[in-house]
C-alpha cells in the first residue's frame, strides 16, 4: 500500500458538516502506517464529528486524543509508544482528557496497553470504529473500554469519509480490508481479519462524490486489490443471481468511467493474483494511471516459498514481462524484505539480481523485523543478525537508488502530463508540484496554475527522487 507503510505522521482538522450539533469536545488524531489507515483515520472523523466532536490540529487543545496506530514492523510500534508516553504525561495535567488507541497495535496488544502499562483509556480494533462514541462515553463514566472484535463483513461502505489534512485533489477509497494470504512474516492478517470487499456501487458513488468537491485523483485501497470480488463468494459461488459480479478489473473500469478527467491508481497489486485482465483494462483508459506497485519481497524461490507468497521467481519475471510487454510506459514499484529467516547470501543475491533486473522505478525496502504470532516466528529462527540484516539492505538500497535515476533521467527532454496537487514541500510560495501518470513527483513554477488542474510539463531535469521542468501549454 503506497506512501506507504513510511512511518509518516499527519494531523487532520476539518470543519462541522452540516446538521451535527457540536458538543465542545475537540478530536486530535494522528495516523502511523499505510495508507489504509490514513483512509480509516477519515472514517473514524466522520463518525466522531456526527457525535459532535470538532477536530483540531492542536494536540494541546484536545479533549480526545486518538493514535491509529501500526504493527508492521518493531519500529513502528516503538514510535507510537513514545507517543503514548507523552500523552500520559499530558493527563497529568489535563486528567479529563481521554486517550486512545485505534488500528493495529490496539488490535494486537489488545488489553495490554489499557491494563498492564495503563497507557490508554480506549482500545479499538479496526473493524469496530462504530462504536468509538459508546466507548467514548462509557470512558467518561469512569471505565476503560475496548473493542477489538474482527468482522467478517464490516466495510464502512455507508460512511462518507471526511478529509483530513489533504490536498484536495488525491484521495484514497478503501476496496478491500483485511487480508487472506497469510504471508509468514505479517502481521497484518492479525491485525485486520478477513479480507472482504466493499460493494461496488458505494465506491463509484465516493469517487462520483471526490471528483464533484474537485478531487482528480482516486487510488484504489486493499492489501491485494487483485482478490477484490463482489457477489462471488470465497468459493467462487455466485451470491445472488440477480446482481452482477464484480472483479478488480471491472471495479477499475467503473471508477475510470466516472470522467476521463479523474485518475485512478491503485494499491497493493499481489504477484500471485495480478491477472492480464488488469492490466489491459490499464492500458484501455488513459486516465487509469500506468503505475503498479508489485511488491516482490525476495528474489529467491525458497525464500518466498518460506515467506509463503505463493509465487515463485519465474512466475513474478513473467508478470513483469507480462507488464512490459501490455503498458510498456508503465512504471513499476516494490517492496523488498532483506534478512528474512535463514537468507543465505546466495539468496540475498538472487534479491540484488532481481532489482538489476527490473530496474524499479521505485522501492520501499526493509530489514526483516519479526512479529508476534506470524507464522514466522512460529515455524523459523530469526537467525540474521542485525549488521547483516542492515548491510544487506544498505546493498539493495544502493542498486535501487541507481535504478531511480536511471529511470527519471529517462523523463528528461520529454513532455508529461502532470496532475498538480498543490504547493512544494521545499519552496510552497513559489512552486508547485503534481506527477505524472508514472507517479514521479514533478515541480514547476507556480505562475497563475492552481492545484487540481493537468497541465503538460517539458522536463529539464531530474535528481534521483525528483523531475524538474516547465510548462509548455
Ligand atoms: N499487502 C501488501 C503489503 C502490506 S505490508 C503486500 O502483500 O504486498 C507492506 C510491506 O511491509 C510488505 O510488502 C513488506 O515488504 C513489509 N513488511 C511486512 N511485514 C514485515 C516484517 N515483519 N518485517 C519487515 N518488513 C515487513
Ligand atoms: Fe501481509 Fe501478505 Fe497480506 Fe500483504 S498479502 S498484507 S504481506 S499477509
Ligand atoms: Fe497498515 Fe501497519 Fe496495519 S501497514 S494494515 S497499519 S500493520
Amino acid at each position: 500500500m503506497d506512501e506507504k507503510v513510511i512511518i509518516e505522521e499527519r494531523q487532520g482538522e476539518a470543519v462541522m458538516m452540516e446538521g451535527n450539533v457540536p458538543n465542545g469536545r475537540k478530536l486530535y488524531l494522528e495516523s502511523y502506517g499505510c495508507a489504509m489507515n490514513f483512509s480509516d483515520s477519515e472514517i473514524v472523523a466522520s463518525i466522531l464529528q456526527k457525535e459532535g466532536f470538532t477536530t483540531t490540529r492542536n494536540v494541546e487543545e484536545a479533549d480526545v486524543v486518538m493514535l491509529n496506530t501500526c504493527s508492521i514492523r518493531e519500529k513502528a510500534e516503538a514510535t507510537v509508544r513514545k507517543r503514548l508516553q507523552l500523552f500520559k504525561k499530558q493527563k497529568k495535567v489535563n486528567p479529563n482528557l481521554v486517550v486512545g488507541i485505534l488500528g493495529c497495535m490496539a488490535e494486537r496488544m489488545k488489553e495490554t496497553l489499557l491494563e498492564e502499562e495503563k497507557l490508554v483509556d480506549v482500545v479499538v480494533g479496526p473493524d469496530a470504529y462504530r462504536d468509538l462514541p459508546s466507548l467514548i462515553a462509557q470512558v467518561d463514566s469512569g471505565q476503560k473500554a475496548v473493542n477489538v472484535l474482527l468482522s467478517r463483513d464490516e466495510t464502512y461502505a455507508d460512511i462518507s469519509p471526511v478529509k483530513l489534512g489533504g490536498n484536495g485533489v488525491t484521495a484514497f477509497i478503501s476496496i478491500t480490508r483485511g487480508c487472506d494470504n497469510m504471508c509468514s512474516f505479517c502481521v497484518v492478517p492479525f491485525t485486520r481479519g478477513r479480507e472482504r470487499s466493499r460493494n461496488p456501487l458505494s465506491i463509484v458513488a465516493e469517487a462520483r462524490q471526490l471528483f464533484e468537491e474537485g478531487y482528480r485523483e482516486v487510488t484504489l485501497l486493499g492489501q491485494n486489490v487483485d482478490s477484490y470480488r463482489w457477489n462471488v463468494s470465497k468459493k467462487g459461488e455466485i451470491v445472488d443471481e440477480n446482481i452482477p459480479t464484480t472483479n478488480f478489473a471491472e471495479l477499475m473500469e467503473m471508477v475510470a468511467k466516472v470522467n476521463p478527467k479523474l485518475r485512478v491508481r491503485f494499491s497493493t497489486s499481489h504477484p500471485k493474483d495480478m491477472t492480464d485482465d488488469v492490466l489491459h483494462m490499464m492500458a484501455k483508459y488513459d486516465n487509469i494511471c500506468k503505475y503498479i506497485h508489485l511488491p516482490v519481497q525476495s528474489g529467491n524461490t525458497e525464500i518466498l516459498k518460506k515467506m509463503n507468497r505463493g509465487y515463485t521467481r519465474e512466475w513474478y519475471d513473467n508478470r513483469i514481462s507480462a507488464i512490459r510487454r501490455i503498458m510498456p510506459d508503465c512504471a513499476i514499484s516494490t517492496d523488498i524484505i532483506t534478512g528474512f529467516c535463514t537468507e543465505t547470501e546466495e539468496q540475498h543475491q538472487d534479491t540484488i539480481d532481481l532489482v538489476k533486473q527490473v530496474r524499479y522505478d521505485y522501492a520501499y525496502m526493509f530489514f526483516y523485523s519479526e512479529r508476534p504470532k506470524t507464522l514466522a516466528e512460529r515455524k523459523y529462527e530469526d537467525d540474521i543478525p542485525l549488521e547483516v540484516k542492515k548491510r544487506r539492505l544498505a546493498e539493495v538500497i544502493k542498486v535501487q537508488n541507481e535504478n531511480s535515476l536511471f529511470r527519471l533521467s529517462h523523463f528528461v527532454g520529454q513532455t508529461q502530463e502532470i496532475l498538480i496537487e498543490g504547493p512544494s514541500r521545499k519552496f510552497p510560495d513559489s512552486q508547485l508540484c503534481g506527477r505524472n501518470t508514472q507517479n514521479a513527483m514533478v515541480i514547476i513554477d507556480k505562475g497563475e496554475l492552481t492545484k487540481g488542474t493537468y497541465v503538460n510539463v517539458l522536463i529539464e531535469s531530474c535528481t534521483g527522487a525528483t523531475l524538474f521542468g516547465k510548462v509548455v501549454d
